[in-house]
């Protein structure tokens, strides 16, 4: 008996999208290992972690698909994104590749849709607001470095971040959450 609780389309689109978060996180590892290598410690330690937050999603499609009776493909990694050519353009590529993966979850979001596949459809939803606070977390990178000086930062004010950055949450707090005893 079949008992398969997806369409093969779904499968094969949940699948592509498992083998995306590990390329994710792939590219976040390498931008770790840059970011360490330039003496930025702490960056390169949040880095890592977002490396394996990405690694967990690809782990939440797997399990996904797995649970509706498909069966995911792992596929051959490509190399990772080439190396930043300094911190602003490290965070703006974290803010680019977020919001990328962030369409990419959407596109998914019509097809079960599309499908009527209210299940896929509602496990969807813990990536649409994943994509929010991922987003949240590299525009705050973003005003971080700003606010040290970007381009122009001194030594200590990096420095400053970079410990700041090796200490950071990996969430970020998002407005809809504040309440009054918590704002
Ligand atoms: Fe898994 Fe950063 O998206």
């Amino acid at each position: 008996m079949d008992t398969k609780r997806l369409s093969s389309s779904l499968e094969e689109a949940l699948s592509t999208q498992m083998n995306v978060e590990l390329s994710q996180s792939h590219t976040y590892l390498s931008y770790g290992i840059w970011a360490t290598d330039k003496g930025y410690g702490g960056i390169g330690n949040f880095l890592f972690r977002h490396s394996l937050e990405e690694r967990n999603h690809a782990i939440k499609f797997m399990q996904y698909i797995l649970n509706r009776g498909g069966k995911p493909t792992v596929t051959a990694l490509g190399a990772p994104a080439p190396d930043p050519q300094s911190l602003q353009n490290c965070f703006n590529q974290v803010f680019k590749h977020e919001v990328d993966n962030t369409e990419k979850i959407y596109n998914l979001v019509n097809m079960a849709m599309e499908e009527k596949d209210w299940a896929t459809w509602n496990f969807l939803q813990w990536f649409v607001k994943e994509q929010i606070e991922e987003e949240t977390l590299a525009m705050d990178l973003i005003d971080k470095l700003k606010i040290a000086g970007g381009d122009r930062a001194t030594d200590e004010s990096l420095f400053n971040l970079d410990k700041d950055l090796g200490a950071a949450e990996d969430d970020a707090e998002l407005a809809r959450n504040a309440t009054s005893e918590n704002p």
